[in-house]
């Protein structure tokens, strides 16, 4: 039989959308939360996560009886086949992932699971994690499995959904085998390994993807230096299939919940076998100069001083599609602009309340108003449709400032503006 019960502890991003899209597929799925008012919310059938298709799913496993939320990870497990462990895993001391959270579920729950399931560990946790669940389960029985997630944030059900890949891990082949089984609808390359190697993928795609963009916004400031346009250099880069086009666009640097999390923690876990992991360093330290590579650009625009200046910043969230500011490249640059002296207004359409340091308005062309720059930092579709003269009668400056490449240069330069992008000096 196909469909099997699952328990989901951790409502989440990952937790939520791993729990409506198991129950999509079929499975019997009970998802547990500690926040008791989150889960009179989902009961009600609220979802306050901004994800595309999320709300519809878990709509849709309510109504079909195959979707249910409960107050802690005991009233979840109790006749539990697979139970997934999808808790934060936020930066603890020094860079290494902090495991408070999966350890309090394991201890709460470690004598109420049946006999013969499995827990999936889908959180993203050091190599070794797997190991040491299993140690404190304390349970012969209950094989630990990794399974990591590739889900990325305003995509993550189309990522669920459509998989370039699962990878499921676990000493036990049997174990991993029934995990791999959950997915089997989805019809995507599976590879079954080891839990080490399987913890160890996440990590390595992760600070794969965060290296791809360091070093193309490394090439973007030379293309400028050099008078090449990134545009097409990353064109030409991308068709050699052993590069690919995706994951080529450069900007403020990298964001988010994850990159910055996992190349520390990478980082932490290399150290701490005495490997000096100097590429990932690097990775790192290029993120951090491309902010202020971004703000000088700003300063520049702002007639060479920031101090007093009015700086109209269009995007708060770390990537369009999201209303999710943690370790947002946009409020890095922000932070820097102000400890400049810079007065800064900002919009974003998917933030509504107050963010440290920027007035946040409601509206893209209040930002423009009397603004010595107007700054986009994140990639929104909306802000290509603006209507650009109004910008440029309102704004105090005509120099548009576009970290994303997002807009169109020619369409800014009809209304009267001047258009700054990155790695496109020539365009300018
Ligand atoms: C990332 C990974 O892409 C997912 O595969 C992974 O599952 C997820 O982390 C995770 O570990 O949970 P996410 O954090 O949602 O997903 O965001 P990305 O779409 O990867 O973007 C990360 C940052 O890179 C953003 O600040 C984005 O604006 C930036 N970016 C991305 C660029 O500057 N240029 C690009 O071409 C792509």
């Amino acid at each position: 039989m196909f469909a099997r019960r699952i328990a989901v502890i951790g409502t989440g991003y990952v937790g939520l959308t791993t729990g409506a899209c198991l129950a999509s597929l079929g499975h019997h799925v009970v998802c547990a939360d500690v926040d008791v008012a989150k889960v009179e919310r989902l009961r009600a059938g609220k979802v306050t996560i901004l994800e595309p298709g999320l709300a519809e799913l878990v709509a849709e496993g309510q109504a079909g009886g195959r979707l249910e939320f409960v107050v802690g990870a005991a009233a979840a497990v109790g006749d539990a086949e697979v139970v997934f462990l999808c808790v934060p895993t936020p930066m603890g001391q020094g860079g290494a992932a902090d495991l408070a959270a999966v350890e309090s579920v394991i201890a709460e729950v470690r004598t109420m699971l049946p006999v013969g399931s499995i827990v999936v560990n889908k959180s993203t946790v050091p190599v070794g994690t797997a190991a040491r669940v299993s140690g404190l389960l304390k349970r012969k029985d209950v094989p630990v499995v990794s399974n990591p997630e590739f889900l990325r944030e305003g995509t993550a059900v189309h990522d669920f959904l459509n998989p370039d890949r699962i990878v499921v891990g676990c000493d036990s082949q049997d174990a991993a085998e029934r995990v791999a089984a959950l997915y089997a609808r989805l019809g995507a390359p599976t590879v079954l390994t080891d839990a080490a190697s399987a913890e160890m993928v996440k990590y390595a795609a992760n600070c794969f993807l965060a290296m791809k963009l360091s070093y193309v916004n490394a090439i973007a400031e030379l293309c400028e230096r050099l008078g090449a346009d990134v545009a097409d250099v990353t064109e030409g880069m991308g068709y050699d299939r052993r590069i690919g086009q995706s994951f080529l666009q450069p900007g403020p640097g990298w964001g988010g919940s994850c990159l910055p999390k996992d190349t520390q923690a990478l980082l932490q876990v290399a150290a701490a076998v005495g490997y000096d992991f100097s590429l990932l360093q690097a990775t790192i330290d290029t993120n951090a100069h491309q902010r202020q590579l971004i703000v000088a650009k700003i300063r520049e625009a702002a007639g060479g001083r920031l101090r007093g200046s009015r700086i109209g910043l269009l995007g708060l969230a770390f990537k369009a599609g999201t209303n999710d500011l943690r370790d947002s490249p946009a409020l890095a640059v922000a932070a820097l602009l102000r400890a400049e002296g810079a007065e800064l207004t900002g919009y974003d359409p998917g933030i509504a309340h107050e963010v440290d340091g920027v007035r946040v308005v409601s509206d893209a062309y209040e930002v423009a108003k009397d603004a010595d720059t107007v700054v986009v930092l994140t990639e929104w579709p909306e802000f290509r449709g603006l209507d650009w003269s109004r910008i440029g009668e309102l704004a105090a400056g005509s120099v548009v400032v576009d970290t994303r490449n997002h807009l169109d240069p020619d369409a800014l330069r009809r209304c009267g503006l001047t258009w700054w992008g990155v790695g496109r000096g020539h365009l300018d």
